[in-house]
């Protein structure tokens, strides 16, 4: 914090669930930190039902969010609406998995198959479609149907037009014939991470 020249942290994270041997101990110490008032909230990140059956069953707190690679091609029905029953709540990284151009830098790996990169490319993708007919981007599609799925979007960018699109989220609404055609487009794992969707770990 006194790198961060702050007085507290608003958020902290377990960023993955990799370390089984620890995963309670690092639970315990950010519980711990949030008992001193050093952090706000405190959550997980990319932890799955049984991940966060693991701290239940240890009587500690259960999470107050966990962030996941959530869009229209990763929905993880299943873990979100569990999500919804302990009262976490879902952030959604990795929006802009089907816009063509999304880390398209070198250097950024990913599992994003080929069949995704040419979906992304389609001249008549769903979600070019959509940006045409509400007048948007395609990223203000994909953010604003996260938002309206009730999902708190971290959307990364270096460009000022692009930074500027992504809050501008709020003058428009996908309809629900929109709302339940992405409903349909859900493709399962995450692909952000190049080793597979995390979440998946025992
Ligand atoms: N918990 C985890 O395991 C995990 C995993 C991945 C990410 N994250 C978090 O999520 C945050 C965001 O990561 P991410 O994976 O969503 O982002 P990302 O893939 O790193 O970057 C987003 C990509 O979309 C582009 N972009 C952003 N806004 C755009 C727009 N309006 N139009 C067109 N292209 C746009 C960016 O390019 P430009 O810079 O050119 O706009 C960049 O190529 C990260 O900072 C990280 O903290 C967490």
């Amino acid at each position: 914090m006194e790198r961060l020249q702050l007085d507290y942290v608003d958020l902290y994270l377990i960023h993955t669930p990799f370390n089984p041997e620890h995963r309670l101990e690092q639970w315990r110490a950010l519980v711990e930190l949030k008992g001193q008032s050093k952090v706000r909230s405190i959550g997980v990140s990319n932890f799955n039902e049984s991940h966060i059956e693991e701290i239940v069953a240890a009587g500690f707190p259960v999470p107050e969010t966990n962030q996941i690679e959530l869009h229209p091609w990763s929905q993880k029905p299943n873990l979100v609406s569990y999500l919804r029953e302990e009262a976490i709540l879902p952030i959604a990284y990795s929006s802009l998995i089907p816009l063509s151009t999304w880390r398209d830098v070198e250097g950024q790996d990913s599992a994003e198959t080929d069949q995704m990169k040419a979906d992304g490319r389609q001249e008549d993708s769903p979600f070019k479609l959509m940006a045409e007919k509400y007048g948007v981007t395609e990223s203000q599609v994909l953010l604003r149907w996260a938002l309206q799925k009730g999902y708190p979007v971290i959307p990364k960018s270096t460009n000022p037009q692009h930074l500027r699109q992504n809050i501008d989220l709020f003058g428009f609404t996908l309809d629900e014939e929109d709302m339940a055609a992405i409903a349909t487009m859900d493709r399962g794992d995450g692909v952000a991470w190049a080793i597979g969707d995390p979440s998946k770990v025992a």
